[in-house]
């Protein structure tokens, strides 16, 4: 087989057969096949598309470029969720103790990267005590006590996948629906779940601007799933703004213990409600979605769920007790207030926008070498919708340096405040199964 003739295939619109598929992505990740070549079939793939079969075929390439989590030993069905790009994104904080605590076992598996904020494990880690380093024994005999547990990314997991996005993010192919469905789902599939949540973010600062681009995507993803034999739901949700009001990493932690004490924000504790009753459902733990959706409340209501954080934090060393004194959780040494400059009602807040402000704080990396500070953050007052008087706060910035102008400036650039009545932005645009 000659590359060339692929390229030029895919580059005249034909479809690639799975030999062709498998031929690229085996010898690509062993270093067979140049990146210049492989960069002009993204390109042309970016044009041309694949189809349903291509599309499956891909992602099951990139599955077997690597190792495979085998959670067999796990007793029930393992459900994973999955968020595309979110800012100050909480959920995972708030659904995994939540779901557990009506048994569905919850093995998250979970990298630091890059972004706005740390990952879910730096999140936890801002508990005294808290680790990740766990055996692969430990990991599953946790998961089969306690429904949860979370454990740091080992192992070689899709090196293909990894190889193509650095290739993709330097020739301009990161935004093709089929790269971005098999790249996310071949991780979420080489990590062993039996069932995959996915939440799809649209609106500004999320990759898929509009809700048309985020429907097609979770129908790629939804159809990767069905291929492979891996039952998938998408919900598709706003990112137009940050979820929730916190965004940093204790303050996150903080925000999901209120979230699973009942007193979260509204939009957090209704995305982690819908995600989260696709997930019991899935687990078969509930008749209907409906059902689900009650079960999850009452483990709020009732306390099961910020039971099953302590349980979560006492196994894995962390000290439980910040559940009920979270004063113990890191705290930055400024607390400032960005005040409006005049009188109205928010117009935009652009997720990302907001994120990399906290990400100048020191709330997240710039490189992997970065290190992050696990105070710091944004906390959101006012939210798309809000009325604003002049002087009065439209957020706080926790801050571990009393200069924050240049974080202040980029905030102002970033929120706008309209003179007449702005409706808040719809939260779950639609659910695709
Ligand atoms: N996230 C991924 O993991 N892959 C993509 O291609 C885009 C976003
Ligand atoms: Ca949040």
């Amino acid at each position: 087989m000659r590359f060339v003739d692929i390229i030029e295939k895919k580059r005249d619109g034909l479809e690639l057969t799975t030999e062709e598929i498998r031929y690229f992505i085996k010898e690509y990740t062993e270093d067979r096949i140049p990146d210049y070549q492989v960069s002009a079939l993204l390109m042309a793939i970016y044009f041309q598309g694949l189809n349903e079969r291509e599309i499956a075929d891909l992602t099951k390439a990139m599955v077997e470029s690597g190792d495979q989590i085998d959670l067999s030993a796990i007793h029930g069905i393992k459900v994973d969720k999955h968020s595309t790009g979110g800012v100050g994104d909480t959920t995972t904080l708030v659904l995994g103790p939540l779901v557990a605590a009506l048994d569905v076992p919850i093995a998250k598996m979970s990298g630091r990267g890059l972004g706005h904020t740390g990952g879910t494990i730096d999140k936890l880690e801002s508990i005294a005590g808290f680790h990740v380093e766990l055996t692969n024994e430990e990991f599953i005999r946790l998961v089969n006590d306690n429904k949860l547990a979370v454990v740091g990314q080992s192992g070689n997991l899709t090196p293909a996948d990894k190889k193509l996005y650095a290739l993709r993010d330097v020739t301009a192919t990161v935004n093709s629906i089929p790269l971005i469905a098999s790249s996310i789902m071949s991780k979420k599939i080489a990590a062993g779940a039996d069932c995959i949540v996915l939440d799809v973010k649209t609106g500004a600062g999320a990759f898929m601007k509009s809700i048309e681009d985020a429907r097609k995507l979770a129908e790629a993803m939804v159809t990767i799933g069905k291929n492979v034999g891996r039952n998938t739901i998408a919900v598709i949700s706003d990112m137009s703004q940050p979820l929730g009001f916190a965004i940093g990493n204790a303050l996150e932690v903080q925000e999901a213990i209120d979230t699973l004490n009942g007193d979260g924000p509204e939009d957090l504790t209704e995305l982690c409600l819908t995600l989260g009753s696709q997930m019991v459902f899935l687990a078969n733990k509930a008749d209907s979605i409906e059902e689900a959706r009650e079960l999850l409340k009452d483990a709020i209501q009732s306390g099961k769920a910020l039971e099953k954080l302590k349980a979560f934090i006492a196994s894995q060393g962390g000290d439980p007790s910040v559940v009920d004194q979270p004063e113990k959780l890191p705290k930055a040494k400024y607390q400032i207030e960005l005040l409006a400059k005049e009188a109205g009602w928010i117009e935009s807040m652009v997720a990302d926008e907001i994120g990399t402000a906290a990400m100048h704080l020191g709330a997240g990396r710039e490189t992997k070498e970065s290190i992050i500070d696990l105070s710091v953050g944004i906390v959101l007052i006012k939210k798309i919708g809000d009325q604003v008087k002049q002087g009065e706060p439209i957020l706080v910035i926790h801050a571990n340096s009393e200069d924050v102008e240049d974080v202040k400036e980029l905030l102002y650039h970033t929120i706008k405040i309209s003179p007449q009545p702005v409706a808040a932005p719809k939260l779950i645009h639609e659910i695709i199964n």
